[in-house]
């Protein structure tokens, strides 16, 4: 048995074990301790169906050719032509894919229940730092706000299945998955303590930062400074990635110190790690292609999405790309990131790696 989280206290020791027990009959012991269950947060990257909910939301991706590799070649509402990242990453821990997205499972209230012990995926394409952006684009996403609203009603619903001290318990080990949000994490925490993911019982944080966006097919189509043919990356947005990952690096060590220790995170570059594989793609994934998108149409397959409808041009194997659709990684590249998540070292993956951040 793994040690109790240092959050879950330790005068309770006896009877956390005992309902833990409890608990683990009552979720037919789904997770072991290796295997933390894991509520996901975020965007586009970790979205697997969210957006399939709202009505009005233009950042949508459940139509082909997304998901040509997923089972049945079924659009789920990834950005992906497969597994995403958020998929990736738990398929390492030993999951088959990420838990469905909240807005689906609330729709069955017979077995809302038992499903969300099993974990929940709040993403939503869209999300993130630039929420105002993101509505004005796409009319309707789930905020970095409201997807933590979203877990709070969880999080009731948990403790009326657990009863208070096993749902702490349960809430303490599991794994709390977050790309992009982070900056209104922090807002969060700091202006609406009631509401924020810390005081509602998680502990342990994964984290993924930003990637050098400038770098995405739709970003080089902006710019007219061309190498070999190919335009360059966009360098403004590739300094705010990276000054974001300096920034969340900063403010988590700060948290950690401010929150007693109770706060675990592990924090993954993605920004240097995809660099890493944009510079040498062939040795970093035997990728072909570290430019264009494998889906779309006009420049670098970059002015059109991936809808089958559209005609778009689809690349025969989706392994040689880095870029799916203008803005999205292929399943292969967001899986080369999830390993490394799961188990790179400083400095890529600070203070712990992902597997490490499970474990303790
Ligand atoms: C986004 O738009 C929806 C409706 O389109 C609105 O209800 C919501 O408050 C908006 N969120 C933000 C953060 O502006
Ligand atoms: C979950 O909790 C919310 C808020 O307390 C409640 O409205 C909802 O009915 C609960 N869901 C289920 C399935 O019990
Ligand atoms: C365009 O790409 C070039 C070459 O990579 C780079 O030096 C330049 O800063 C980029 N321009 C913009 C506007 O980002
Ligand atoms: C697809 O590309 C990957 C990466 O270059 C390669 O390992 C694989 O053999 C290719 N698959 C096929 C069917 O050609
Ligand atoms: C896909 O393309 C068709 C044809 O242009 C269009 O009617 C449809 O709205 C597009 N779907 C999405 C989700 O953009
Ligand atoms: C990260 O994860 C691996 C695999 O779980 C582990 O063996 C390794 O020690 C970790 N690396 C570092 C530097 O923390």
């Amino acid at each position: 048995m793994a040690k109790l989280c240092s959050s879950c206290n330790l005068l309770l020791l006896v009877p956390l074990l005992f309902i833990s027990a409890l608990g683990a009959l009552q979720y037919s012991g789904a997770n072991s301790d290796q295997t933390p269950v894991f509520f996901i947060f975020g965007d586009s990257t970790f979205d697997v169906g969210t957006n399939n909910n709202l009505l009005n939301s233009g950042a949508k991706s459940n139509f082909p050719y997304n998901g040509i590799d997923f089972a049945n070649s079924t659009p789920t509402g990834r950005f992906s032509n497969g597994f995403n990242t958020a998929d990736q990453i738990v398929r390492l821990f030993g999951y088959e894919k990420s838990p469905q997205p909240y807005l689906t499972l609330v729709q069955d209230p017979s077995t809302f229940k038992t499903n969300i012990l099993h974990g929940v995926n709040f993403a939503s394409g869209g999300a993130g730092i630039l929420d105002a952006t993101g509505n004005q684009t796409y009319g309707e996403v789930v905020s970095m706000g409201q997807q933590v609203q979203q877990f709070q009603l969880v999080q009731g619903n948990i403790t009326e299945v657990l009863g208070p001290d096993a749902a702490a318990h349960f809430l303490c080990k599991s794994l709390f998955l977050i790309s992009i949000g982070s900056n209104d994490i922090f807002d969060h925490y700091r202006y609406n303590r009631d509401t924020n993911l810390f005081n509602l019982g998680a502990r342990k944080f994964g984290i993924v930062s930003i990637p050098p966006i400038g770098c995405c097919p739709y970003a080089r189509l902006q710019n007219t400074t061309t190498t070999g043919g190919l335009p360059g990356c966009l360098t403004e947005l590739n300094d705010d990635a990276q000054a974001f990952q300096l920034m969340v690096a900063s403010l988590l060590e700060g948290l950690k110190y401010e929150l007693n220790h109770e706060f675990k995170y592990s924090l993954g570059d993605v920004y240097t790690m995809t660099n890493i594989m944009l510079g040498n793609p062939g040795k970093f994934g035997g990728f072909k292609d570290a430019v264009m998108a494998c889906c779309g149409k006009g420049q670098l397959n970059a002015k059109k999405p991936c809808n089958i409808s559209e005609n778009p041009n689809l690349c025969p194997n989706r392994s040689e790309y880095v870029f799916w659709d203008m803005f999205h990684p292929t399943e292969h590249a967001a899986g080369l990131v999830a390993e490394t998540l799961y188990d790179g070292f400083s400095p890529i993956v600070v203070p712990m790696n992902f597997s490490q951040l499970a474990q303790i």
